[in-house]
């Protein structure tokens, strides 16, 4: 810095002084040729007026009036001396200052003679400067000049005082601009700087906390500060992240993180591209009057997926079903998302009103999952529905294919029952494809299984992926038994896989989960359960000391009706909490277009006000039925304030609110009410487990959670977190991902005994 200053002093000196002098020896010369100018006239004036008076004098030949006019003249300032000289340049007269001055033959005064006209020039005599004006003088018998001697010797002293006193000026001028400039530098420039590079020393040194992580404010170095404060940014969080990381592997942990998963998936796609293929789609666009709003849906799918599409910049593959998506893809029907900050591609696939209602509603959602979810409602199978259900995996399929075309041994992630001849289609086409397909709903038992009429298609489509998916080990086997049953393979119960035609199929269980956010939200997302239970109540228009929660889509998996049962039945057996217990279902209207659905939504809510009409007072009703789509940030808000969360899924394949309650809780308050009958069930075994179909048992159930003494509920709730951190999404997208890319591509066909494999089957079945 010190020599940087240095430097610079040096080159202001040289560059103020060198624009000085020249700027000194422009005017010097100006002002040269001004004081000549000035000498030149003055002289010409004086020979007028002198050419009047020596003219008679002349003419007359009297040299001495002649000598006296001379004298009379020559005593002027600066004037060196007057003169007359006859045409063979003897002087007539002169003044006595001129004597032995003068060389008659001055080329000036020749030339005066011999061209009869004014000449002037600037003479050095004897080391002196001197001004002569010669001018002619002429009569009948006369020939003569007339001189005017002037003494320059001012002009040059004049300009030597301007260069003197300049100099003097540039000096001082010198001085104080390199003193102004060190001090402006000091102040606006080195000040700032030395602070800047005091943040980035601490910076370096992991000193700056997160919150000062911007740089001083410098306004001249602005957009360099804009540019370092993202730097430091981003070095801070992969501080944090490297932190985090060693902290765990200090602690032996395994917990995943959306970094590790990130680096993990990298890792093994080696090169290759992630896709993925679902029904719903991570965003979704649809007209809001006369704009266009960009919705993300309630869907745990989503939810699970959208981290591992953000870790590793994939393309997601689904089903267009906005209104305005149509508007907002580019030609080839992509988009970059998440739109705030895209870090993946989506894929949107189009569907005709007919194929969405056939395939989407009606074989999906009408006949698979109520044949997969044990709930007491009878499966639809309608031909149409079918024909259509094969169509869009076709669609779908043909999507998928473009999308991977430039692709090498890409890895295929098929999400859910909406696909099952999706894997087949893929690897007919694309043998190098890694496909795996996870189903989120349960795998019913053979049996149950056995009534759809087009079990073998399906099955048949399962086993041409790679790794086939479920939540738990009951339903691999389910599915294991279903495809013992219907065709022809040999199974290794041993490994879990399936042979056919040359290709094997891994069937494992990948319990999927939740985001497990380790840092309590920010202050001003959490104020304690006590205050946000206040704030809620208030908003809901109800009094009430103890507060239950309940978030579901509206579907008869749920029951919700069941859950509602329970909450009557436990306000007759304990009065006590009439007034006191209100209970929050947030219920999301879901498939309203298939009948059951609407119905259900209605019976629902008919159940909620029958219950409140018996019970209710001026201030408290036992039941709140938010019949609406909620943020996951107000729901956060519903988690964090209740005192329990129940889940009564009649059959659910995980059930992610229940590890999205316990991931909300980082007071390590709360209690989980949990349905027996969801994947869950088989991980949280300190929720409160339950059969929904028993309402005396879950009214219980409910009365036992809001009297567990404060230590029991902690410690279970330290528990259930303990757990739900170690298997969080990250887990199971990463567990998922080391399956698939482990798979061997070119597997040659099993050759274990066949018959040792169907006992297998048998005795596990049994
Ligand atoms: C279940 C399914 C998901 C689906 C979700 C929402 O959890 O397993 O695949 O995304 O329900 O249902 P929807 O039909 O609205 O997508």
């Amino acid at each position: 810095m010190r020599l940087l200053s240095a430097r610079l002093i040096l080159s202001l000196i040289l560059a103020i002084t060198l624009v000085s002098v020249l700027s000194v020896y422009y005017q010097g010369r100006a002002e040269r040729r001004n004081l000549s100018n000035d000498l030149e006239r003055r002289a010409a004036v004086l020979a007028d007026s002198l050419a009047g008076n020596v003219q008679p004098q002349l003419s007359s030949n009297s040299t001495k009036k002649l000598q006296q006019v001379v004298d009379r003249f020559s005593n002027r300032e600066r004037l060196a001396g007057v003169a007359v000289f006859d045409d063979r340049l003897q002087p007539i007269v002169q003044s006595s200052s001129l004597a032995g001055l003068m060389q008659a033959e001055s080329p000036v005064l020749s030339r005066a003679i011999a061209t009869k006209q004014k000449q002037s020039a600037f003479v050095r005599i004897g080391g002196a400067r001197f001004h002569i004006y010669a001018e002619p003088l002429e009569d009948d018998q006369h020939s003569a000049v007339l001189v005017i001697v002037h003494d320059a010797t001012y002009i040059q002293a004049q300009t030597a005082g301007l260069w003197h006193e300049t100099f003097l000026r540039v000096l001082v001028q010198v001085f104080l601009i390199v003193l102004i400039t060190v001090v402006i530098v000091r102040w606006s420039i080195a000040g700032p700087i030395a602070r800047a590079s005091q943040w980035l020393r601490a910076l370096r040194a992991g000193n700056v906390e997160h919150s000062s992580a911007t740089m001083p404010d410098i306004d001249l170095l602005r957009p360099l500060a804009q540019e370092m404060s993202s730097i430091a940014q981003s070095l801070t969080a992969a501080r944090s992240a490297a932190e985090r990381e060693a902290q765990l592997r200090q602690a032996a942990e395994s917990f995943w993180t959306s970094e590790r998963l990130s680096v993990h998936v990298r890792s093994k796609l080696v090169g290759s591209r992630l896709f993925v293929v679902s029904n719903r789609e991570p965003y979704s666009h649809v007209r809001s009057g006369k704009s266009i709003q960009c919705v993300v849906p309630a869907s745990g799918l989503v939810t699970a997926l959208e981290p591992i599409l953000r870790a590793c910049d994939g393309t997601w593959i689904a089903h267009g079903s906005g209104d305005a998506d149509q508007e907002t893809v580019d030609v080839h029907d992509r988009l970059a998302v998440p739109p705030e900050e895209p870090k993946y591609t989506l894929r949107r696939v189009w569907l005709t009103k007919e194929e969405e209602d056939g395939y989407y509603y009606g074989f999906s959602n009408e006949g698979l999952w109520p044949l997969c979810h044990i709930a007491h409602t009878r499966p639809l199978f309608r031909a149409d529905d079918w024909e259509h259900y094969r169509t869009a995996n076709v669609k779908f399929a043909n999507a998928l294919l473009e999308e991977m075309r430039d692709t090498h041994e890409p890895v295929v992630l098929v999400q859910d029952y909406h696909f099952a001849l999706l894997p087949r289609l893929i690897k007919k086409k694309r043998p190098d494809a890694r496909v795996a397909i996870f189903w989120h709903i349960p795998w019913p038992n053979s049996e149950s299984f056995a009534i759809c009429p087009w079990q073998r298609e399906l099955l048949d489509g399962l086993l041409g992926a790679d790794v086939v998916g479920f939540h738990i080990q009951a339903h691999c086997t389910n599915f294991l038994q279903s495809v013992d049953r219907t065709l022809e393979c040999r199974i290794d119960w041993e490994h879990f896989a399936v042979s056919r035609e040359g290709h094997r199929t891994i069937v494992k269980p990948f319990p999927i989960s939740v985001e497990f956010p380790e840092n309590a939200p920010p202050e001003s997302d959490q104020g304690s359960s006590y205050l946000e239970r206040g704030a809620l109540l208030r908003e809901l228009g109800v009094e009430a000391r103890f507060v239950g929660v309940g978030v579901d889509r509206v579907d008869y998996t749920k029951g919700i009706l069941e859950r509602f049962l329970a909450i009557e039945r436990m306000l007759e057996k304990r009065p006590t909490y009439q007034g006191k217990f209100v209970f929050v279902q947030i219920g999301a209207p879901s498939r309203t277009h298939i009948k059951r659905y609407h119905d259900l939504l209605a019976d629902v809510e008919a159940e909620a006000e029958r219950i409140n009409w018996r019970f209710q007072t001026s201030n408290w009703k036992p039941i709140v039925f938010l019949k609406r789509h909620v943020s996951h940030r107000e729901i956060l808000r519903y988690y964090r304030a209740a005192d329990l969360c129940v889940v009564t899924s009649l059959h659910d394949g995980m059930n992610l609110v229940a590890k999205e309650f316990i991931a909300a809780r980082h007071d390590e308050q709360g209690v989980l009410i949990l349905s027996r009958f969801t994947g869950a069930a088989r991980e949280l075994l300190d929720s409160v487990l339950v059969n929904p179909y028993d309402i005396e048992s879950t009214a219980d159930a409910i009365c036992y959670a809001l009297e567990l003494g404060a230590e029991e509920r902690a410690a279970r709730m330290r528990r259930l977190r303990r757990l739900v951190k170690e298997n969080n999404i990250y887990r199971w997208a990463g567990s998922l991902v080391t399956e698939l890319c482990e798979v061997r591509l070119d597997m040659p066909q099993e050759t274990g005994n066949s018959s040792r494999a169907q006992s297998a089957a048998q005795s596990h079945s049994g």
